[in-house]
């Protein structure tokens, strides 16, 4: 049995910002999301997040009912954030993981294996480590020839020739709960940021193992924005790797960023410079880009965007988008439309096979299918106070340069003039001329 505990309560001082270090985000989920998904498949009996730093916020942002927080009203270091348990873990007797906040590229393979070496040697502890050719600023980790830890020193703490040492603490802890238990409450702070280090509690509980995980890029910990960033570049590396091995074509994958929270299927082509993000899905054969950003949409199969910008919204099957157009605020495009050069739709809905090709604005609106929207239409849907909907039938054509004031219905087959401002209903069938009659005086010309 595991119970799992992250440290989510400092402030993150380095990160120079109002936001909690643990909910920056990296590629669509926050630092801690990270990590939560990382232990996730272990099924653990209990998931504690300590809080402390804007806690409100950080609960606020990944509430669930099946974890449980913990203030550390004061942040005195990361033994002390760990004796916050005490009282939640009283009678306790399985292992506990614990798991820095500010460590997000952890693979569940390597948790797994830390807990496996755990149990089969009986450690009191076993702790993640790595090998790293630049250890500046981790705790290192000192062992004898069998991997068991003597010693743990913080950075800061380490005289020049412990500086040497390259084996460094990741911020991963398995515990036998009753035995760390008994050394918590002993702590000291007798150190140089004058804390309470959970890395002095390791040394005291009994046989600590040290298991280095195999790709130290694994345990990088985000303390400031270069490491975000260099956090950054290793999961877009996996996540463009794991897509192209499904069957996703990248067309220069250093110009691309995938978050992880997007779904691909095989045989959809990225090309150059386009941004997938958030809850994004996109179906088999569609090509996205160059120069595109998705977020938060769903694009059914053999979609293509060019140049174009689609958010919260949902594009079916066969359908053209761009170059250079805006779909927005819930649009919702049919099977095989096409909505090109210079248009922007937001909250409206389009049928199947149809158009709006050219510079036009369709806000709050419904279009039936087959319907062709002239160059230039706008639909006026705000008063100024409220916003109202255009409805559209089915077949209907716009002319260029058309304004439909909202609230107004065109029926099925209706056409519009170019040029017509249409302030009324249009039943069935009708043409609408919504304009003055041209005219004409011949013979005039200015008498200067
Ligand atoms: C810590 C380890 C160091 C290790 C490194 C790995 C200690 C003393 N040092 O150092 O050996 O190499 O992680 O990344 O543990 N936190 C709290 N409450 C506190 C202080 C911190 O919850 O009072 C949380 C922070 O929010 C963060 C995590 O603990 O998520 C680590 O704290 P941080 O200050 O970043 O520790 P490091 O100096 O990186
Ligand atoms: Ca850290």
């Amino acid at each position: 049995m595991v119970v799992v505990a992250i440290l989510a309560a400092g402030r993150g001082t380095r990160m120079k910002s109002s936001l909690p270090k643990v909910l920056h985000s990296l590629g669509g989920r926050s630092l801690v999301e990270k990590v939560l998904e990382s232990v996730e498949p272990l099924s653990p009996s209990r998931r504690m997040v300590i809080v402390g730093y804007q806690a409100q916020e950080v609960k606020a942002s990944i509430q669930s009912n099946s974890l449980e927080f913990v203030e550390q009203t004061v942040q005195l270091g990361t033994g002390h954030a760990i004796q916050q348990l005490l009282p939640h873990l009283e009678d306790y007797t399985g292992d506990l993981l614990v798991l820095n906040g500010d460590v997000p590229l952890l693979r569940t393979e390597t948790l797994k294996q830390l807990w496996q070496t755990h149990q089969e040697n009986q450690n009191a502890a076993t702790i993640l480590t790595a090998q790293l050719a630049d250890p500046q600023g981790y705790g290192r980790v000192f062992c004898n020839d069998e991997h068991i830890v003597q010693q743990i020193v913080e950075h800061k703490d380490c005289t020049p020739a412990q500086r040497q040492n390259c084996r460094v603490n990741a911020g991963v802890y398995c515990f036998r709960w009753p035995d760390l238990a008994k050394v918590l409450p002993h702590l000291e702070a007798n150190n140089s940021q004058k804390e309470y280090y959970l890395t002095d509690a390791v040394t005291q509980v009994g046989q600590v193992m040290a298991v280095d995980v195999a790709d130290y890029q694994e345990i990088l910990g985000i303390n400031d924005r270069l490491q975000l960033a260099t956090a950054y570049e290793i999961l877009q590396r996996r996540i463009k790797e794991q897509w192209m091995l499904a069957g996703v074509t990248l067309i220069d994958p250093n110009s691309i960023t995938i978050d992880d929270t997007v779904e691909l299927q095989p045989d959809v082509i990225i090309e150059p410079q386009t941004h997938l993000r958030g809850n994004t899905k996109i179906q088999a054969g569609s090509r996205i880009g160059p120069g595109s950003l998705i977020d938060n949409s769903q694009l059914g199969e053999n979609v293509t965007v060019l140049y174009s910008v689609v958010t919260d919204s949902i594009v079916q099957a066969g359908t053209r988008i761009g170059p250079y157009a805006h779909l927005r605020g819930h649009a919702e495009v049919g099977t095989n439309c096409r909505v090109g050069n210079f248009v922007e739709l937001k909250n409206t809905r389009l049928g199947e096979k149809t158009n709006v090709a050219h510079l036009s604005y369709l806000g709050d609106t419904t279009a039936g299918s087959q319907v062709n929207i002239g160059a230039g239409t706008i639909t006026a849907n705000y008063d100024g106070v409220k916003k109202h909907r255009t409805q559209i039938g089915d077949r209907t054509k716009t002319g260029s340069n058309s304004v439909l004031v909202a609230p107004v219905t065109l029926g099925d087959d209706v056409y519009v003039a170019a040029g017509s401002t249409v302030t009324e209903d249009v039943p069935n069938d009708s043409l609408v001329i919504a304009r003055s009659r041209q005219v004409i005086k011949p013979g005039w010309r200015r008498k200067v």
